[in-house]
């Protein structure tokens, strides 16, 4: 009997809404340059083009939806007899609007910005630019989006990793194995005695380190998978 269900979700998950992943082809990162956008050093050469990355991915999700893969887990959070912990390192809110209730944003969230005077974090759906007041404390240019950028500490990690130590299953959801600390998650749970499954289209870079892989589109693998899990528990 499964008690605790560890899911680690990546940009494959929302591919098929429409959101681009990094580094498949045609990727974010084949367009655009991260350390421009994606690190504190590029804020700082030029938030006003940090900002407008932004604004144009918040307007992009604003226009997708949930695919049937979100779905699928947030019917296993329902229905699972166990705990079903939901890391992900998504920005969307795609896991939220598809029903989930307790997901971990361990990269932060598109939908919040957070400033930098006074560490107030807000959801915002429009544009920010360095010119727009924090709405508390009214600083301008002190915003900036609540995301984690690289060579910055993911959010969380004390709870995450108290929950990988609890799992008896870990799932890596689409994501291609490649960004630490996220990418080092199937070691931990490995390690504790956690059954390992890799749902992805294709093997991850540390796909060896699953026990079980399940290769294909996320909204046809999460579906059964969630299925054949929920069968099981109930028998
Ligand atoms: N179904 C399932 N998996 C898919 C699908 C799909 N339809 N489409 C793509 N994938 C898989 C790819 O095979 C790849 O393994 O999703 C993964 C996407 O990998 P990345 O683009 O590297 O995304 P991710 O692993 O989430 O990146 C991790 O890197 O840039 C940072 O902060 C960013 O959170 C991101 C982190």
């Amino acid at each position: 009997m499964i008690k605790k269900i560890f899911i680690l979700t990546g940009a494959g998950i929302s591919a098929e809404s429409g959101i681009p992943t990094f580094r498949d082809a045609g990727g974010l990162w084949q367009r655009v340059d991260l350390n421009k956008v994606a690190t504190p050093e590029g804020f700082q050469e030029d938030p006003d083009l940090v900002h407008e990355f932004y604004n144009k991915r918040r307007k992009e999700l604003l226009k997708v939806k949930p695919n049937p893969a979100h779905y699928a887990l947030a019917k296993l959070e329902r229905e699972f007899p166990g705990e079903v912990v939901i890391v992900t390192q998504n920005v969307d809110d795609l896991h939220e609007r598809a029903g989930c209730r307790n997901v971990i944003h361990m990269h932060g969230e598109l939908l919040k910005v957070r400033c930098m005077f006074c560490g107030k974090v807000f959801r915002e759906t429009g544009d920010v630019f360095t010119s727009t007041p924090c709405p508390s404390c009214k600083r301008k240019g002190s915003l900036r989006p609540h995301v984690v950028w690289f060579g910055e500490v993911p959010f969380f990690l004390d709870k995450i990793l108290k929950e990988l130590e609890e799992c008896d299953l870990f799932v890596a959801i689409g994501t291609s194995g490649t960004v630490y600390p996220a990418a080092g998650f199937v070691e931990l749970a490995r390690k504790q005695g956690a059954k390992c499954v890799e749902i992805n289209l294709k093997p991850a870079e540390n796909a060896h380190l699953f026990h079980e892989h399940r290769y294909g589109p996320a909204s046809k693998e999460v579906p059964k998978w969630v299925e054949e899990v929920l069968s099981t528990q109930s028998s």
